[in-house]
């Protein structure tokens, strides 16, 4: 089943998660950080242990945000960190939610290093989103097994050659596509989505496209997502390229029109995410804002103050205004910022400035009751009049 609703996303996950993935909407969440399995994509900070949690924590809080009720993640790790990454797991997701420590055996022959055995397997831990209600299709992982020639008795320790790490590989750091077969048969149906967010290579979106899972793979290295596109036609044909969509980040005016133009809704994302607010979701959005910030503290002051913004992925009309009016009304709004692709004519601004505003408490900056804002202005740094107040709360769905 071809879904033009895939998606790779060029960036970082946390980033991308916040701006574009809705509440409860993924099956299953497929994690390979770059823990160990390929020293080179860590960064000096990363190789501290300290710093990596930090770095895997908010991932995966956005992660367990986005799964749906029934839904799973599944975590590599190497033997060596492992206690950290379960611990954090263990945390985030709650102890009663672990469903599986997976050995993966990739027998390997190596040789000892030092004073040590080598190692020859990986850990993977599942972790429901709800204790008890992950999806276990059982039955249909023993077919797999069976399709596998691996006619041993289920259990949690799969023995899978890693062959692809030697030869014909994308990334060093490259799964198997039958491990990847198994955990996305296992914890999803047709037509789930699975969430990638450290795509690489990208077998997991070429095993759950074939599956006829839905998709979306997140990746923060340009040349890897070369690699990963290279990889779903080797693996699925040259038509597979209709078949999802690549959403970088804007960088040029250009970027700004196209995105527009090709994907209003990612567009609008992305234009919210700028401004250090989260999009709500399709629901409210209709008669409410786009997304809306919330600012002070109630105890101090007593009242929050409420900025709204509105997004458009088209040029200003003059109509924009009044609705923006009555969007902010039914918001019961201070202020509210109405982005656009194209820089309006500047008397619309001095009209929306003259309707009135509120004076930002931590930096006396004037905040105007109204901003019309173009996107094309957005890439090249500039920004509307926020308040910097810090910390601003921001509200979901
Ligand atoms: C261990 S590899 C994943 C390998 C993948 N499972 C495969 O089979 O090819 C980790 C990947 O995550 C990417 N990555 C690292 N930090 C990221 C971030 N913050 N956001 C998105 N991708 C990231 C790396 O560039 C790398 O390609």
């Amino acid at each position: 089943m071809a879904n033009a609703n895939n998606r790779l996303y060029v960036g970082d996950n946390l980033e991308v998660m916040r701006r574009s993935l809705d509440q409860g909407t993924v099956a299953l969440a497929y994690v390979d950080p770059p823990f160990g399995t390929a020293a080179s994509f860590l960064t000096e900070s990363e190789r501290d242990t300290d710093a990596y949690v930090e770095f895997l924590r908010p991932r995966l809080i956005e992660i367990r945000r986005t799964l749906n009720q029934s839904g799973s993640i599944f975590v590599h790790s190497r033997p060596e960190g492992a206690h950290h990454v379960r611990r954090l797991l263990d945390e985030i997701f709650g102890e009663s939610a672990f469903c599986n420590e997976i050995v993966w055996a990739y027998a390997r022959s190596t040789t000892s290093q030092g004073r040590m055995l080598p190692s020859q397997h990986e850990l993977i831990y599942w972790y429901a989103r709800t204790p008890g209600l992950q999806k276990f299709n059982l039955d249909r992982l023993l077919a797999v097994l069976e399709n596998q020639q691996r006619r041993s008795a289920v259990g949690d320790v799969w023995t899978i050659s890693a062959k692809e790490f030697t030869s014909d590989r994308y990334l060093p750091s490259q799964k198997p596509l039958e491990l990847l077969e198994r955990i996305i048969v296992l914890a999803t149906d047709a037509g789930d989505l699975v969430l990638d967010p450290f795509l690489g290579s990208g077998g997991s979106a070429a095993v759950a496209q074939r599956l006829e899972r839905r998709w979306v793979g997140i990746e923060l290295e340009q040349q890897v997502v070369e690699i990963a596109r290279r990889r779903l036609i080797d693996e699925l044909g040259p038509d597979v390229a209709h078949t999802y969509r690549v959403v970088g980040i804007p960088q040029t005016e250009g970027d700004v029109r196209e995105l527009a133009a090709n994907d209003p809704l990612e567009f609008e994302r992305w234009a919210v995410g700028l401004l250090g607010a989260r999009p709500r979701g399709f629901t409210q959005a209709d008669r409410g804002a786009d997304a809306v910030i919330t600012i002070g503290n109630p105890s101090a002051s007593g009242r929050m103050r409420r900025l709204v913004i509105e997004v458009k992925a088209r040029a200003f009309r003059s109509s924009d205004l009044d609705q923006l009016k009555k969007v902010a009304s039914w918001e019961d709004a201070d202020a509210a910022v109405l982005i656009v692709v194209d820089v309006p004519d500047p008397r619309v601004n001095r009209e929306a400035i003259d309707r009135g505003g509120f004076i930002s408490s931590t930096s006396g900056a004037p905040i105007p009751r109204f901003q019309v804002f173009g996107a094309v202005d957005l890439v090249r740094g500039a920004r509307p009049q926020m308040p910097d107040e810090p910390n601003p709360g921001i509200l979901d769905a």
